[in-house]
């Protein structure tokens, strides 16, 4: 079934630190919605369609998300001064604190109170201002094998077809797991801070190598993560997915939303070794190309490129129904800042492998690292787990 095995990795996602409590005392849908199991989606569904109470409650949930009111009164203080600062400015106030950093620091270096006081005002100028940006010059630091796969020698896990899924109980979980997966704007509402689907980011239903397959990640938990320093179930990996991508809430870890996802993993990954890295898992690597990205030259692949579906204000265009027909990129209905799409790299490799649909793999490096420093330039929800001052000057 499968060939050419790449050597097995250690997860490195990057948009993964502790699980913080959920927010429970403003979570409007209570956690006992879907008491009957998964025979009952559309009970289930119904219990969660929001009533106008609902609705305000989860506006409420939105608005506190993460933090305490002071926290976010900073946090949409710090937005408003942002926006008001045009990309190109901010892209050149990187560029001069990193020139800072490296070059005119060190000569501060042999007075201290120069080097204390130049600092202090570094960081009040210049940290709101490009708090936005991520490191766009942060070197590519993970490798995976990708060259076997550009030369089409690699063959990857096909997941069974849907018609095999039994008529049982494990079925009715892995059904419902796929609902979850490809609406969770409805299915997985409770948890979801935006309108995006876990399709949106894991293509195909979690089926297509390089665009974070399921079945690739199944085995591979737990896993040691660098970020929060310890072993991480495959649960608290989903958990973190719908905190930071989803910019939303982990379910609890006995939530029927969790269960159910992790039934429709197993069934993709049906004939998987337990613990091999396979071909195709994740996001492939876009190595350091020895120019840093140019998010100017970014705004231009943008606008040739991807505005046609994703919009020029990176809102894309929402379905009838929920959810969208083209996801938002930025705004603020888009992945927070503590995503794994955060990291320009993790973007890179995504825009290169599958953007636009149709046209992987047409993107040079360079360029869908250009692309993706652009994008992650753009205003989008703040980390939650970064609160009070640090929101401001993150
Ligand atoms: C023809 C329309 C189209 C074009 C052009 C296009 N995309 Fe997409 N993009 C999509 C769709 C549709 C999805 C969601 C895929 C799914 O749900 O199966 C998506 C998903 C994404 C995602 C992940 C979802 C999210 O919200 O973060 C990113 C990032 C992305 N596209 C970036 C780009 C970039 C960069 C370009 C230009 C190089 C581009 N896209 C061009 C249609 C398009
Ligand atoms: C905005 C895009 C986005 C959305 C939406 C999203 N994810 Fe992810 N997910 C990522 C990124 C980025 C990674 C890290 C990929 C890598 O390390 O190469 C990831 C990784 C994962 C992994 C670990 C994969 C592995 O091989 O270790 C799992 C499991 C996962 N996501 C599940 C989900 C589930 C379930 C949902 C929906 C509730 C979801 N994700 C929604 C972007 C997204």
């Amino acid at each position: 079934m499968v060939e050419n095995l790449a050597p097995s990795r250690l997860a490195t996602d990057s948009d993964i630190i502790e699980t913080q409590p959920v927010l429970s005392f403003i979570n409007p849908v209570s956690y006992v919605a879907c008491p009957k199991g998964p025979k009952q989606v559309d009970d289930c569904r119904h219990a969660s369609t929001p009533s106008a109470a609902n609705a305000a409650l989860s506006a409420i949930r939105r608005a506190l998300q993460g933090d305490s009111v002071y926290a976010n009164i900073m946090k949409l203080t710090s937005i408003a001064i942002i926006s008001s600062v045009p990309v190109n400015i901010r892209v050149a106030l990187i560029r001069f604190k990193t020139q800072i950093r490296g070059d005119s620091m060190r000569r501060f270096r042999e007075s201290p109170i120069l080097f204390a006081m130049s600092s202090v005002m570094l960081l009040c100028c210049f940290q709101s201002a490009t708090s936005l940006a991520q490191d766009i010059t942060a070197p590519a630091e993970r490798t995976r094998m990708l060259a076997d796969d550009l030369k089409g020698t690699t063959r990857y896990h096909v997941a069974p077809n849907e018609d095999t899924i039994p008529n049982d109980k494990y079925g009715d979980d892995v059904r419902l797991g796929k609902k979850i997966f490809t609406e969770t704007y409805t299915y997985g509402r409770r948890y979801a801070g935006n309108g995006l689907s876990c399709a949106n980011c894991h293509l195909y239903a979690g089926r297509q190598p390089h665009a974070g397959p399921m079945w690739a990640a199944y085995g591979m938990y737990p896993a040691y993560l660098e970020k929060n320093d310890r072993n991480n179930s495959l649960e608290e990996r989903i958990q973190q997915c719908f905190r930071f991508s989803l910019n939303g809430f982990a379910p609890a870890l006995d939530a029927p939303e969790l269960r159910a996802l992790v039934s429709y993993m197993h069934f993709l990954a049906k004939g998987v070794p337990i613990g091999v890295g396979m071909p195709g898992r994740g996001y492939p690597q876009v190595l350091k190309t020895g120019s840093d990205p140019s998010p100017t030259r970014g705004g231009d692949i943008y606008k040739a490129k991807c505005a046609s579906c994703h919009g020029a204000n990176g809102a894309g265009k929402e379905k009838d129904g929920g959810g969208y027909t083209w996801p938002p990129l930025w705004g603020m209905d888009a992945y927070n800042k503590g995503a794994g799409m955060a990291s320009n790299n993790l973007l890179a490799g995504f825009i290169k492998a599958n953007m636009p649909p149709g046209q992987g793999w047409s993107l040079t490096d360079q360029e869908a690292l250009d692309v993706a420093a652009y994008i992650n330039l753009q205003i989008r929800p703040f980390d939650p787990r970064k609160g009070l001052l640090k929101g401001l000057f993150d």
